[in-house]
């Protein structure tokens, strides 16, 4: 153990415990090596314990009236707010993103939190005649049980907001596990949840890795509803794994989003929207843009401009207000994006700009990539089709809007998408044809608000949506009640013909 590190545990029923094999994992800052604390490293007994006491919990919990959880919940945003600072720098500490977007995550939380809270008093049904007389007709949501929630590093606070608020507030209880590369951020949510009030077992959290711990949580018969964010290959087994016992599965997995540049684009903001979408978390976002395709008549200037301002962007710890964009978030991620630009390379694709790992003064303490863009790209090479999640974006070249939206759709994903266009028509085509969960008009691909559904078509998941109205869906099931005051035996369908 590193000397004067501290050592955090796992939360279930309520108590703060140890992992029963007493090994512990590290939470290493990607801007500084600096090893932030020590985890427990779980297994499939400490997910079991974390299960029974989210099952215990929900028997008192889902009877609880709705707008009484919202006031844990409001309490629960007020502590967010109380603790923003403390929470974005940590973040940056932990996860390496600047502090301006740490603030943000932790606002989304803030925002989704006061959102799923109102629900408290809404949550609405619907009521309808019914087709017999002296009966009544009305459909309600239940929570459904323990909801396994599996989070990714990139949104350390605002994800598990979205999946868990959403889910708390609709009646059900949680075991939660943090990606193992955010514990600190995740163990820090759940304090604040408890600070809030949240009764014992309603929510637990389970530190460890995805094969331990998250599979016997997709595995495990209590829990009957899973949502992850997180890589394509992972989220696939979810859904295979979860298979056999018809699980609820919730499935976020990536994106290959591009921005369409038209030719009477109003390019000073085109470009800073690619800049913004690209490099913002150093393009570690589902929703970043990671291809550009861009008009012929203005792909020159575009690409000219792009690379000056991508040149500009200052590398370095996101603490610092003077950078820019921060590291990526381990050495494996490291690898993978310089992997790609050599697949670029290979391919034929032209490196305008990085394309290499930054090694100077502080950043060898470090993982940081140099924001890196390929020109003469063609829409069927693999840069232009995986998910890099790193500050790589490459420069598509097309002729006009139909090719641009045949490129735009021309990938597996279907997350974000956007176009920068002045021509109402051309904006109301793309809204209509661009096959992606999220359309922008003259803005980047990111920067989803809580209120609307978060999502993506095709690969990127399995149809459900999160955030917003969407979110309840999937937290709840439907039920129809009909209520019959005739005081004789009415038959649907029979009766009344
Ligand atoms: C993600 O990258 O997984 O729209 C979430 C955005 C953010 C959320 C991104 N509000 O970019």
């Amino acid at each position: 153990m590193a000397v004067g590190v501290k050592t955090y545990r796992n939360c279930i029923g309520g108590e703060w415990r140890d992992a029963a094999s007493g090994k512990t994992f590290e939470s290493v800052s990607p801007a500084t090596g600096e090893v932030l604390g020590e985890f427990p490293e779980s297994g499939p007994a400490e997910v079991d314990q974390a299960a029974a006491a989210a099952r215990d919990a929900y028997a008192g919990w889902r009877l609880v009236p709705a707008p009484k959880r919202a006031e844990a919940l409001y309490r629960f945003a007020q502590l967010l707010v109380a603790h923003k600072q403390e929470l974005a720098e940590l973040m940056t500490q932990e996860m390496g993103k600047v502090l301006p977007e740490a603030g943000g995550d932790v606002q989304e939380a803030i925002d989704m939190t006061y959102y799923m809270a109102g629900e408290g008093r809404r949550l609405f049904g619907q009521t309808t005649p019914s087709e017999l007389p002296d009966k009544f007709c009305l459909s309600v949501r239940q929570p459904i049980g323990v909801c396994g929630i599996i989070t990714p590093w990139n949104f350390p606070i605002a994800i598990p907001s979205w999946k868990i608020t959403a889910a708390l507030i609709c009646g059900n209880t949680v075991v939660f596990k943090p990606a193992t590369d955010t514990p600190l951020l995740g163990t820090r949510f759940v304090e604040l949840l408890a600070e809030a009030g949240l009764p014992a077992g309603v929510v637990n959290l389970v530190h460890g890795p995805g094969g331990a711990v998250g599979e016997r949580l997709v595995q495990h018969p209590d829990v009957p509803v899973l949502s992850f964010t997180g890589s394509r290959e992972v989220g696939t087994r979810v859904a295979e794994q979860a298979a056999p016992r018809l699980k609820h599965v919730h499935l976020e997995l990536g994106g290959k989003n591009g921005i369409v540049v038209m030719d009477d684009a109003d390019l000073d903001l085109a470009l800073e929207g690619v800049v913004w979408s690209a490099f913002g978390t150093s393009g570690q976002r589902c929703t970043a843009a990671s291809r550009v395709i861009v008009h012929e008549r203005v792909y020159d200037a575009v690409a000219t401009r792009l690379v000056a301002a991508v040149e500009r962007l200052r590398l370095g710890n996101g603490l610092d207000p003077e950078t820019d964009v921060g590291p990526v978030i381990n050495r494996g991620a490291l690898e993978k994006i310089h992997s790609y630009t050599e697949i670029g390379l290979a391919e034929g694709a032209k490196l305008l700009t990085g394309g290499e790992v930054a090694t100077g003064g502080e950043l060898a303490k470090g993982w940081y990539y140099r924001p890196t863009v390929f020109g003469g790209v063609e829409a069927g090479m693999r840069i232009a089709q995986e998910e890099i999640f790193g500050p790589t974006t490459v420069l598509i070249r097309v002729r006009d809007l139909d090719e641009a939206i045949r490129v735009a759709n021309g990938i597996e994903y279907g997350l974000s998408s956007s176009i920068f266009t002045q021509d109402v028509n051309r904006a109301f085509r793309a809204i209509r044809d661009l096959e992606a969960g999220i359309t922008y008009i003259n803005a980047g691909t990111t920067g989803a608000e809580v209120h609307l559904p978060f999502g993506g078509t095709k690969a990127t998941g399995n149809g459900h949506r999160e955030a917003g109205q969407a979110a309840l869906d999937f937290f709840t099931e439907w039920k129809a009640v009909y209520v019959d005051y005739s005081g004789r035996l009415q038959r649907a369908q029979i009766d009344n013909q």
